[in-house]
């Protein structure tokens, strides 16, 4: 998207304008400052229009006047904001989003003009380019022409600063976009070797990025994450991204997450219906590559290190079988009796790389990790484990701030007994019931005293349904919930 910033007194000739209206105590609609002068300008059009469509400028609710009078633009749209107390970041990413879906089918130029200071625009904005994204890359007829709106305007009394926080912003708002493409992307063509040789363009943008192959990870030990990828035909990787943007001692924030390009299940197959849906089984690692990359772009100032474990996990002569045993990084050896309990074999072995290595201050870790949190929270709340209650707060505060919420579960020794085998020191998986525990309390095993925080977004990050600011399958839940969190770490 193109965008430009005007002043109020330049106002739009061409496309689409969007105004905007909250309510007032009686649930009434109150025009906001231009909003009010175009209503004079159309002889009052739109004073008229919302009367007879009784609107009453609920949230994000919106109501179009095609070809006003008076007015050289296509279209005005009106978009509720609410009731000004009630107005937050979340509510007004939805205003611009939804505002953006009606405003994109009628012009390519989409104005968005607003005087009240409640009206925070980057938020406006961060909901159109959200509402704006699609994935067509492999239709080679585009079935879907209409939405293309390439330009957005904005008209404001602070047209400096507004384009100022937008470049900022714009850097998270695109964070989110390439997590969705990664996601979206089929496995044929995103898988551990196309993945990680794609990261390394990262290097453009002032992050360190180091490419681990199979034979580097042979020597090094790790026998629990190879393990998954032994079935595949690709290799199994490990990439390592650094972004130094804080003081230089100052250690970093880790962000580890799980790149499984496909979960077939392996030997313990999956069934038929829905295993399309487990390209998206990398939705972990393309969470936190989207953060670090948007916090890398907009300069933050901050020690950032992410760790990503991209593997196949696929059925063959050569993959793992139910009762194998193997030797992790960490030295613990694991009975695998359960070759679909895979991604918690992936990040057993980063995570305990991470720490190693870096020593982070806090490590995140995000991952598809298990069925059953999505049987827990449904599709809007991630589900989030940790052993350091003092990150509880900050890590609800941050998702319910950017819309992606987040709720937190148990971690107890009763659960982890039961993680107890015979055959090894530990085995990767329990009962059904509860199974999203289960797979925290073994992440837990690979974790010492670092503060850690294990985010399973296996509901939230694909398939979750339509919402104002996602409209396709993969919504990229995560990578504005780890940018704030870690925003709060800026020196
Ligand atoms: N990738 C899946 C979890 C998943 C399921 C993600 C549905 C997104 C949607 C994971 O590897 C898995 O298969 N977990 C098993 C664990 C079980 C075998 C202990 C599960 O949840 O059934
Ligand atoms: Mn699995
Ligand atoms: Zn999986």
């Amino acid at each position: 998207m193109k965008y430009g910033f005007n002043d109020l007194s330049d106002l739009p000739k061409a496309g689409t304008s969007v105004y905007f209206a909250y309510q007032d105590d009686a649930d009434k609609a109150v025009l906001d400052g231009p909003a009010e002068l175009a209503d004079k300008a159309t002889d009052g059009q739109i004073s008229r229009a919302i009367n007879i469509a009784k609107f009453k400028a609920e949230p994000a609710t919106t109501l179009e006047i095609i070809a006003p009078n008076g007015l050289a633009v296509d279209a005005i749209i009106i978009v509720g904001l609410g009731k000004l107390p009630d107005v937050c970041e979340e509510s007004l990413m939805d205003t611009g989003a939804n505002a953006f879906g009606v405003a994109q089918k009628i012009s390519d130029i989409v104005n968005y003009i607003y005087e009240h200071k409640k009206i925070a625009i980057e938020n406006i904005l961060m909901g159109a380019e959200l509402r704006g994204y699609k994935w067509d890359k492999y239709q080679t007829v585009k079935k879907d022409e209409t939405g293309r709106a390439s330009t957005i305007n904005v008209y404001s009394a602070n047209k400096t600063q507004d384009a100022k926080t937008w470049d900022s912003k714009q850097h998270v708002a695109a964070g989110v976009l390439y997590a969705r493409d990664l996601i979206n992307e089929p496995s044929n063509k995103l898988n551990p070797e196309t993945y990680a040789e794609r990261l390394k363009e990262f290097s453009k943008i002032g992050i360190k990025v180091e490419v681990l192959g199979e034979k580097q990870l042979t020597k090094l030990g790790f026998g629990s994450l190879l393990s998954v990828g032994q079935g595949s035909a690709y290799e199994s990787h490990v990439v390592v991204m650094q972004y130094n943007g804080g003081a230089k001692n100052d250690a970093p924030i880790a962000l580890v997450g799980k790149g499984v390009t496909f979960d077939t299940g392996g030997i313990s197959l999956k069934p038929s219906p829905d295993m399309d849906a487990m390209k998206g089984d990398m939705g972990g690692s393309a969470a936190v590559v989207g953060a670090i990359r948007a916090l890398a772009a907009r300069k933050a100032k901050v020690n950032v290190v992410c760790v990503v474990g991209l593997v196949e996990n696929m059925p063959s002569h050569m993959a793992m079988k139910p009762g194998d045993v193997v030797t992790s990084l960490s030295g613990q050896t694991i009975e695998n009796l359960n070759t679909d309990a895979e991604g918690r074999l992936v990040l057993a072995d980063i995570l305990w790389y991470t720490q190693d290595r870096f020593n982070p201050k806090v490590m995140l870790n995000a991952a598809t990790l298990t069925g059953a949190i999505v049987v827990a929270l449904g599709t809007h709340y991630g589900g989030f484990f940790t052993n350091d209650e003092s990150l509880v707060a900050p890590m609800k505060i941050a998702g319910d701030q950017v819309g992606e919420p987040i709720w937190q579960m148990p971690l107890h020794k009763f659960y982890d007994k039961k993680i107890d085998t015979p055959n090894a020191d530990v085995k990767n998986m329990a009962d059904r019931w509860g199974g999203a525990i289960y797979a925290a309390a073994f992440l837990q095993r690979f974790v010492n005293d670092t503060p850690w925080v294990h985010v399973d977004l296996a509901g939230t990050i694909f398939g979750a349904g339509k919402t104002p600011t996602n409209q396709g399958w993969s919504s990229g839940y995560g990578v504005r919930l780890f940018e704030r969190f870690i925003s709060k770490y800026e020196s």
